[in-house]
């Protein structure tokens, strides 16, 4: 494969095996200690009407106490008119690795008489932090970079049985190219699993036929059988059907668990029977959150990037087109079109040139071979000359000839003439 003309060749890449230890199997732990002493940064939005266990979620996703209990706002209270935008960050800690995790929360989404633009300062809070991060990289320093761009949205369903309603399709469809989408599917206990099955169905056809793009995990050629198996055990569970708790319940059988405890028994949020809390949390945190965050960088910011300056980048290019001046333009282009010219006649005159060597060249060659052939005819003639001359002295003087003058003459036919 490395023949000429092959790709190979032309990059002139060759295969060597090593004759000893070099030391660059050691790059991905060189990575990993980086990666960890520098710690991650993980920012999840959490959207969904309230009450729906938002805050509950969060707090059991990462084991955290991050959202205090919240009172209930009494009934003369102030309630505020629009969607508010709220982040807490922790920086929490598990085995060493330091993980700085941001949750964005938009209480009053959906909590209103007309919610009807109830996705609206979500949109422009995303697009906020995009915005923040391109001007960062316009920065002439870019080495503290801030990225408080969203990696992933979990978006919380009411658990009705029925279908998607308006409001979750309309905020999936405005969203769905800003952010990774995780539709969940709140309080799966308050269903059967029967229940949750047919609407699991139900969410992911309007979804589809809303042409929805909610976030897939990437599978990657030569993956293992294990990963594989794992990738679509997550996918088969979406949307995901979760309990939040962050308290210990006792079970029946003396254990004591994270769950809900019900008269007839206790619901586990970590038993993967009893709902799909594990799969998102695997999702979102031990297998995916690095994928997330690629995703946001590479195409959801680099899309809206890309919008962003190409928008910019029209409106210049017709202020540009405008200052240029014409006459400028026009000697512009007899510059370029004289320099062609002059170019095609360099080139003219150069086939000419050789053309006339190669005429001089053959010309010399038939000259010298016309002069080889007057040189050995002269040659012959001056021989021949000579010989009489010789048999003319012998006639003279009278000496008879020897045979081998005979013979040369009968030969020549000299004598005979
Ligand atoms: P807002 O802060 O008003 O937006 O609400 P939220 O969505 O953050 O809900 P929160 O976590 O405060 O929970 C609301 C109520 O639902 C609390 O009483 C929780 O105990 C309860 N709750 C939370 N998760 C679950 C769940 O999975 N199942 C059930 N049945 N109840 C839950």
């Amino acid at each position: 494969s490395y023949q000429n003309g092959s790709p190979a060749a032309l990059s002139n890449v060759v295969r060597k095996k090593l004759m000893g230890y070099v030391g660059f199997a050691n790059f991905p732990n060189q990575v990993h200690r980086k990666s960890v002493r520098k710690g991650f940064h993980f920012t999840a939005m959490v959207v969904g009407e309230s009450g729906l266990g938002k805050s509950t979620l969060i707090n059991t996703l990462f084991n955290t106490k991050l959202y205090p209990k919240k009172e209930p706002l009494p009934p003369s209270a102030d309630r505020p008119q629009t969607v508010a935008i709220e982040s807490i960050s922790a920086d929490i800690e598990e085995n060493g690795v330091r993980l700085r995790l941001t949750v964005v929360d938009t209480p009053g989404f959906g909590d209103f008489v007309n919610n009807d633009e109830s996705w609206k300062p979500i949109v422009e809070n995303i697009e906020a932090r995009f915005d923040a991060y391109l001007e960062q990289e316009n920065r002439v320093n870019r080495q503290k970079m801030v990225d408080n761009r969203v990696h992933a949205c979990l978006y919380f369903i009411q658990p009705t049985g029925h279908a998607l309603k308006q409001i979750d399709i309309e905020f999936m469809r405005r969203l769905h190219s800003k952010v990774n989408l995780i539709p969940i599917i709140a309080k799966a206990d308050t269903m059967t699993d029967e229940e949750i099955l047919l609407f699991k169905q139900r969410v992911l056809s309007d979804i589809e036929h809303h042409n929805i793009r909610i976030f897939k995990a990437p599978t990657y050629e030569n993956e293992d059988e294990e990963t594989l198996n794992e990738n679509e055990e997550i996918a088969s569970k979406i949307p995901f059907a979760v309990v939040g708790s962050d308290t210990e319940v006792d079970t029946p059988d003396g254990r004591k668990v994270r769950g809900r405890s019900y008269p007839w028994g206790v619901v586990e949020v970590d038993n993967e029977e009893h709902c799909d809390f594990v799969k998102l949390r695997q999702m979102l945190v031990r297998t995916y959150m690095e994928e997330l965050r690629e995703h946001t960088n590479d195409v959801l910011y680099e899309n809206y990037r890309s919008e962003k300056l190409l928008g910019m980048g029209v409106t210049q290019d017709h202020s540009v087109f405008k200052e240029v001046n014409p006459a400028a333009k026009v000697a512009e282009e007899r510059t370029l079109h004289d320099a062609k010219l002059a170019k095609m006649e360099a080139e003219m005159k150069m086939v000419f040139q050789q053309k006339v060597q190669e005429k001089e060249s053959k010309l010399k060659q038939s000259e010298e071979e016309l002069y080889a052939r007057h040189r050995e005819m002269k040659e012959a003639l001056e021989k021949q000359r000579a010989e009489l001359e010789d048999k003319k002295r012998r006639i003279e003087t009278g000496r008879p000839l020897t045979p081998e003058n005979k013979s040369n003459t009968k030969k020549k036919g000299f004598l005979r003439a």
